[in-house]
């Protein structure tokens, strides 16, 4: 062996560690440019990723069944800077929130609403306090209320149903979901309750959450 092959061996052997350093150089930048969200979203995943892991979302109603004004008045105290619920309350930065469900959206108490939420149309009921209140946003994007959202879906039944007390004529607590969509929670990785045929009885004969107020 001679010098120069030494110095071809070694040539290969740099070579080789340079090729090396830079597939991986090469693998951490294709890592960073992992989409941050998927293409196909699968119906379920992405709510569970987004939550750092937590089960996905039932439907409002089943959150709504086993609601607790007491903890939704905790809960109000987010919302107490800028609203009260009482009757013939001011307005403050927000509306006033007596009889907030069932009124329409983004018109009542004489309060200067954002054009946003004033034109968004329909009523106050569950499902849409509920998405107003995961994301005021999403929900009338241009909306003047500026709060984030609350992402636990129990802790906006809580305040649901506390603002459901503060009014003259409280509404009966919604249906529990429809078997339909009871049917479609082992996808979402929840698993079916028990008495998911006691809760499809009970929701044939109950009366339409949005019902209209005297
Ligand atoms: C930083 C102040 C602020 C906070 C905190 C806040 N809101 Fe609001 N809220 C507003 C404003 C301002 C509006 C009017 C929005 C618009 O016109 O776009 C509003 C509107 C509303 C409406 C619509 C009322 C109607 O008659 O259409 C509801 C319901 C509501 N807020 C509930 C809540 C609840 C419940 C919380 C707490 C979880 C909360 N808000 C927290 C400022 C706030």
């Amino acid at each position: 062996m001679d010098d120069r092959f030494n110095t071809a061996a070694g040539w290969v052997l740099f070579a080789g560690i340079v090729a090396l350093g830079s597939s991986i150089i090469a693998s951490e930048s294709f890592h960073s440019e992992r989409p941050e969200k998927m293409a196909y979203p699968i119906e379920g995943v992405e709510a569970a990723a987004g939550e750092g892991g937590a089960a996905a979302e039932q439907p409002i109603e089943a959150y709504l069944a086993k609601a607790d004004q007491a903890k939704g008045a905790e809960v109000f105290k987010k919302c107490a800077a800028c609203h009260n619920a009482d009757k013939g309350g001011p307005n403050q930065l927000g509306p006033n929130l007596w009889d907030v469900l069932g009124e329409p959206i983004g018109q009542g108490k004489g309060f200067a609403f954002s054009p946003a939420l004033a034109t968004h149309g329909g009523n106050w009921d569950w499902k849409s306090l509920s998405a107003w209140l995961t994301s005021p946003k999403s929900f009338a994007n241009g909306t003047k209320m500026t709060f984030a959202g609350i992402s636990n879906p129990q802790d906006r039944a809580n305040v649901i149903a506390f603002l459901n007390q503060h009014s003259d004529s409280p509404l009966p607590p919604p249906a529990a979901p429809a078997p339909a969509e009871a049917a479609k929670a082992p996808a979402e990785g929840v698993p079916v309750t028990a008495n998911a045929a006691d809760n499809a009885a009970a929701a044939t004969n109950a009366t339409a959450p949005a019902a209209a107020k005297p």
